[in-house]
């Protein structure tokens, strides 16, 4: 199945912060994809934009090595000569005045203008007034903030107010990168483009759903920044909260931005606050081949999570009694993460008193967003063979890769698509001001009771799935995890 590459309008975009790791590791391979797939005009400018002083050719050399070492292109690969000309560099004083007026001699009238702000979030006002002071910035430019957006509603508010004064709602797009993910979006695509799924959507058939994001990797080397933020705010507020949404929300009533995150926001609103015996908390112990989450943070006392496992309510006539359980952590026994809707058991069995063994067990629907990102369902048959009724589960199982053909497995890395996304002008996949309140307004109570605590996270075992305290939540419920693996 071949995919259908839409070239984009003529763009300028500017990247700030363009010498530092995200713009190198993802932005720039990313683009460079997107040109060699024929998304991206050869008459776009990328313009790279920070404090170093560096020239148009500095720039492209090490923009040349991120591509070879992040995009795994050849050195020598002819795309990439064809690409380079396409970068510049304007060196730039985000709090002063120095490099400003270049940028705008650089910008052309006709292009779309974006503004992509990988820099630290205290640089967000001063280059947001910038921009629209020197007249860089105008109604129709579009600026991409990155994540963390804030770090509790208070300062995700000032955020939102101090954006508001330079651009309107419609040309802020707030990435979370879980929204570029191929499979995320198939989500919409399982539930909204199906008759199957969608009339068993809700309480009434569903038992409950479990979320999952492992990883393998811990936190050394970006130690202090986590420290400060802790498995909720790093991927709970954001990541596994869109995850949710996807699964919970109502029908939007159009594919359209607003009518999406309508809904998005409905759901979260709906959350109902998490008590205490809810949730559980890990931090990694050390292992022979690594360190704990202790001297990775170079914090001796954290009590910072590396892990979190909870269980959340949606208030609403949809989900009234069926428990969300999600979970995530770091440095756990491997890198996957995926949505399990196990259905609730037939009402009645027909077979039970037939003499038959196995008795029906429950329909579960696992989504896999990543390794081997695909989907499985599992349905009870009857055992081949003679001798009575005997049941048994198996798999209807597919990945997407295998469905789709050698295209499919191709799947464009999540920053490609919303940096296109972007020049297209459509927010579908970013997070509207409101809803990242309103995430910020359920989560800060959690986080605030566990700072009042004086509570430590449970250890757990590098390598692991976690602490034992987190099947415990599970168990209490007559319910298990499913197996952490790749
Ligand atoms: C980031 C978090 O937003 O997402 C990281 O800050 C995390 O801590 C990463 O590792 C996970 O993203 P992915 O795409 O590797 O699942």
């Amino acid at each position: 199945m071949v995919s259908r590459v839409i070239p984009v309008d003529d763009f300028d975009l500017v990247i700030f912060g363009a010498t530092g790791d995200l713009a190198h590791r993802k932005i720039i391979p990313g683009l460079f994809r997107r040109f060699v797939a024929g998304q991206i005009p050869d008459t776009a400018q990328i313009i790279g934009a920070a404090r170093t002083e560096q020239s148009d050719d500095d720039f492209r050399a090490e923009a040349a090595k991120s591509i070879v070492e992040f995009g795994g292109v050849k050195k020598d690969d002819p795309a990439l000569a064809q690409f380079l000309p396409l970068l510049s560099y304007v060196p730039i004083d985000a709090k002063g005045d120095g490099g400003w007026k270049e940028l705008k001699s650089r910008m052309r009238k006709r292009a779309i203008h974006a503004f992509y702000f990988s820099v630290a979030p205290a640089l967000f006002g001063d280059i947001a007034e910038r921009l629209a002071k020197n007249g860089i910035a105008d109604s129709k430019s579009r600026i991409v903030v990155e994540k963390p957006f804030g770090r509790d509603l208070q300062t995700a508010r000032a955020l939102n107010k101090m954006l508001a004064q330079y651009f309107a709602e419609e040309q802020i797009y707030r990435i979370d990168h879980y929204l570029g993910k191929e499979t995320v979006q198939n989500l919409m695509a399982v539930r909204f483009a199906n008759i199957l799924f969608e009339p068993l959507w809700n309480a009434q058939y569903i038992d409950h759903v479990q979320i999952t994001v492992a990883e393998t990797v811990g936190v050394a080397g970006r130690g202090s920044y986590y420290d400060k933020s802790g498995a909720i705010r790093d991927m709970v507020q954001n990541h596994m909260m869109q995850l949710l949404c996807l699964i919970a929300m109502e029908p939007p009533y159009h594919f359209d931005p607003d009518a999406v995150r309508d809904e998005k926001l409905k759901v979260i609103r709906a959350l109902e606050p998490v008590e205490a015996i809810d949730i559980v908390r890990g931090q990694y112990q050390a292992d022979e081949d690594g360190d704990g989450y202790l001297a990775d943070s170079e914090n001796p006392d954290s009590r910072t999570e590396s892990y979190v496992a909870m269980k959340v309510r949606i208030s609403n006539w949809r989900w009234q009694g069926t428990p969300f359980y999600l979970r995530t952590g770091k440095k756990l026994r491997a890198r996957t993460s995926e949505i399990a809707i196990t259905f609730k058991e037939p009402p009645h069995s027909i077979f039970e008193d037939a003499g038959t063994s196995g008795a029906p067990k429950a329909n579960e629907l696992v989504i896999r967003l990543q390794p081997n990102e695909g989907m499985n369902l599992k349905v009870m048959i009857k055992e081949p063979g003679p001798g009575g009724m005997r049941l048994v589960q198996v798999p209807l199982d597919m990945t997407f890769a295998d469905a789709l053909g050698p295209e499919g497995a191709d799947m464009p890395d999540a920053y490609e698509r919303l940096i296109m996304d972007v020049i297209r002008g459509n927010q579908t996949l970013f997070m509207r001001g409101d809803e990242v309140e309103a995430a910020w307004a359920w989560t800060d109570p959690i986080i605030n009771a566990w700072e009042e605590s004086k509570n430590r996270p449970e250890p757990y075992d590098s390598g692991s799935s976690g602490p034992e305290e987190a099947l415990r939540l599970m168990h209490r419920d007559n319910r298990r995890w499913k197996e952490i693996r790749a």
